[in-house]
């Protein structure tokens, strides 16, 4: 959702801020913004669309200056214009926000009440107003804290004011923020890769905190005004791993990266020899996990799908019942959590705000929080009892590919050592389990070899008026994963289902002109799904069959068959996701969608 970025040094922030805005692009926009100090005051400048259009507003003119903010806008109030795009400017306040004010449909008729003009339509120019009005009366930093005592709703903001060049502040209410420390340089931005390529050196700003950055640095006070002291962190992630390295796109690459990020998931984490996962690093005690009566997993998009086939690993590997949830559902169907249970959030970003709420309201009722994340330092991570992180590096583009595969393998290990610690599976078992879990990265390979023939499917079909994605068992969050890539990514119509429900709707939507890819892999369901495949079949529909290595049946009754490596049937769920991203990304790209940055879509969703 919207960038910030904020910058105080000798480079020329201007520059500095259109290339960290240009990084931010992946996590979704309509238009973008900038200010800067110059000799004349505060300029800003603000445009419709890419960066590339802010950017070609500064060819002629070339400012220079050490002291900038930039924002990607991600419309909520108002449509994507140039006027409602940020920074906004009351008299002296320049101000550039992430979330929503709430209340500003009430604070605004206070302010027009006393003479403000509002120039947009969005509930952030509130904000840029009523700071002003307090710094009639209080310094800078009093005047943002007054204000804030006012809004309600979820903010991260940087703002600047005329009369104190050399100054950004900050603050942060469920959105995320964090500081780049450099040489003589300070950076504030929504995501690290904003900054990636001048520092590694971070501080996460919470909840309630208030950064003000000068030439001299940085200074973070709490709610209460008082001085609050931060820990600076090291992020892992290296520049080169936020770019392309010579693919096409990010999710290209990222779809190619799945063997070494489930390799790096791995590493260190268990033991095939002995059958144990080292449950140190889910930050788990072995006691309460044997204790345990009930787990929930709660999550969003691809991270529920993730959520869904946990709940089949769990419950069959370690037969503990698990209730799974879309996280914007979960808090209001009044769900009976009691402590002792184990809520398990699943999210790439961590800043996902239908999830964070999810995990404190979790917290609140008394159960305990593993978040299974990627982002290290992110909200989720930081406010959970335990995490596991998926070491996936950082997922770029808006589809989310090798963090998926991450996470089911996360829970694949989760679900055995909690199999094996509880006595539901043996030690021989556990230790099969394990050494299977060696070969994955290879078998992803091999899933990734079969691009040729998907391109060549995509080719095919990619004028299709949409397409159904069948599955049975676990694989059936494949199914919806599959469906929810392609839309994403080529806008086309389509739909996951249950293999076994088509004849109870969908199948009325089978014809000549509608694909049907099947999850037909060798497991005890197979004998139904061919039943399934003959039901599409004899309506004339096309079948595109994803089976494990050759299966002679299912290739005669089906019109094109994707052979994946055979695996247990849990991580078959891994080999069979590599096709759904491939031919999305085909598709996509076919019907000459921008697959990176899709529209509408924004990577991390952190408004409910
Ligand atoms: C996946 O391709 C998505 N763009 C989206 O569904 C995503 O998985 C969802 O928004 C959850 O995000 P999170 O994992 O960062 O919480």
């Amino acid at each position: 959702m919207c960038g910030i970025i904020g910058y105080i040094g000798k480079r020329n922030a201007v520059s500095v801020i259109l290339e960290g805005l240009k990084r931010l692009e992946y996590r979704g926009y309509d238009s973008a913004g900038i200010a800067f100090f110059s000799d004349k005051g505060i300029e800003v400048r603000r445009s419709t669309g890419k960066i590339k259009e802010l950017a070609s507003l500064f060819e002629s003119e070339k400012p220079f200056s050490h002291t900038a903010v930039g924002h990607t806008r991600w419309a909520t109030h108002g449509r994507p214009t140039e006027e409602n795009a940020h920074p906004h400017k009351s008299h002296s306040i320049v101000l550039a926000h992430n979330g929503i004010i709430e209340n500003y449909f009430h604070l605004k008729e206070k302010l027009v009440e006393k003479g403000y003009q509002f120039k947009s339509e969005t509930d952030t120019e509130v904000l840029c107003h009523l700071i002003e009005d307090y710094a009639k009366t209080y310094p800078f930093e009093e005047a943002v804290r007054k204000a804030l005592k006012e809004v309600k709703g979820t903010y991260a903001f940087v703002v600047l004011k005329e009369d104190e060049p050399g100054k950004i502040v900050g603050a942060r209410k469920d959105s995320p923020l964090v500081i780049g420390l450099g040489e003589g340089e300070s950076f504030i931005a929504s995501d690290v890769p904003a900054f990636l390529n001048y520092s590694r050196n971070v501080i996460y700003i919470d909840d309630g905190e208030m950064v003000v950055m000068t030439d001299d640095g940085i200074k973070i006070t709490g709610p209460d005004g008082n001085n609050v002291r931060k820990d600076v962190k090291s992020v892992p992630w290296s520049l080169s791993m936020a770019e392309k390295g010579g693919y096409k796109h990010f999710m290209l690459k990222e779809i190619y990266e799945q063997p070494r990020a489930i390799g790096d998931t791995l590493k260190g984490r268990f033991s095939p020899e002995s059958g144990e996962v080292n449950f140190e690093e889910f930050g788990l005690s072995i006691d309460e996990l044997k204790k345990t009566e009930k787990i929930f997993i709660v999550a969003c998009g691809t991270s529920y799908h993730a959520a869904l086939i946990g709940k089949y690993m769990i419950e069959q590997l370690a037969k503990i019942p698990v209730e799974v949830d879309i996280a914007s559902e979960f808090r209001y169907r009044s769900p009976i959590v009691k402590p002792g249970d184990l809520m398990i959030v699943i999210t790439q970003s961590g800043e996902t705000a239908d999830t964070l709420a999810t995990q404190r309201e979790a917290k609140r009722l008394g159960a305990k929080v593993l978040s299974i994340c990627n982002v290290v330092g992110s909200t989720s991570s930081r406010e959970a009892d335990a995490v596991f992180y998926t070491h996936s590096g950082p997922e770029i583009g808006v589809a989310s590919t090798k963090v998926f595969t991450a996470q089911v393998v996360g829970l694949y290990l989760f679900a055995v050592g909690l199999g094996k610690i509880r006595g539901v599976i043996s030690e021989s078992l556990a230790k099969e389990l394990l050494r299977e879990l060696l070969m994955l990265p290879g078998k992803v390979e091999e899933s990734l070899a079969m691009d040729e023939s998907i391109s060549m499917t995509a080719r095919d079909y990619f004028k299709a008026r949409g397409f159904l994605f069948l599955g049975r068992g676990i694989n059936y969050p494949i199914a919806l994963e599959g469906a929810l890539k392609l839309k994403e990514i080529s806008y086309m119509h389509a739909e996951g289902y249950p293999a076994g429900e088509m004849k109870h709707g969908p199948i009325a939507l089978i014809d000549e002109e509608l694909p049907v890819v099947v999850l037909a892999p060798r497991d005890n369901l197979r004998e139904k799904i061919i039943s399934n495949i003959q039901e599409v079949k004899s309506r004339g529909g096309k079948v595109i069959s994803i089976i494990n290595s050759s299966d002679s049946e299912v290739h005669r009754i089906s019109d094109k068959c994707i052979s994946v490596p055979y695996t247990n049937p849990y991580l078959t769920t891994v080999v069979m996701a590599i096709p759904m991203q491939l031919l999305a990304y085909h598709i996509g790209v076919l019907r000459g969608c921008d697959v990176d940055q899709p529209r509408n879509l924004a990577k991390s969703v952190t408004v409910e």
